[in-house]
């Protein structure tokens, strides 16, 4: 296994209920280190653009008005096999699919409010990342 990057959003629905700190204890208790943070208002540029392989889906239109809609936390997160390992604590995208003990299963509303977004491959990792943040942001 090796050391990766993988990328993170704490989504408007977890802000609104204050549960960074919480999240942030699941994921650094799951081995994962955050190298990179900050609070930000995503804009409709950004939130269509970083959701721009969606944007033929039927929901790409309520998720871009979602994303927008209050503040975000995005992250870098750094570990063994941070990639799966970030999902895996994440679980399915759809809550009611998601592992009991997982972020979602135990935070998230519905398949949009779902409380965190996570890279889904390694080279996806790096687009996303580079989309939020600068090298010298990110201390590892
Ligand atoms: P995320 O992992 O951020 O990637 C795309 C997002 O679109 C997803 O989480 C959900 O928040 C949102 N979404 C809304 N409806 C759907 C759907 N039917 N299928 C997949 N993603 C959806």
């Amino acid at each position: 296994m090796a050391v990766e990057r993988t990328f993170s959003i704490l989504k408007p629905d977890a802000t609104a209920r204050s549960l960074t700190g919480e999240i942030n204890a699941v994921i650094e208790g799951a081995g994962l280190k955050i190298v990179a943070q900050k609070r930000i208002r995503m804009s409709q540029a950004q939130a269509e653009g970083f959701y721009g392989v969606h944007k033929e889906r039927p929901f790409f239109k309520d998720l871009v008005k979602f994303m927008t809609s209050g503040p975000v936390v995005v992250q870098v997160l750094e570990g063994e096999n941070a990639v799966a390992k970030y999902r895996e604590i994440m679980g399915a995208t759809n809550p009611y699919n998601a592992a009991p003990g997982t972020i979602r299963r135990r935070y998230a509303s519905n398949i949009e409010a779902n409380t965190v977004h996570g890279s889904d491959s390694l080279e996806n990792a790096k687009t996303e990342i580079a989309f939020f943040f600068k090298d010298d942001e990110i201390v590892g």
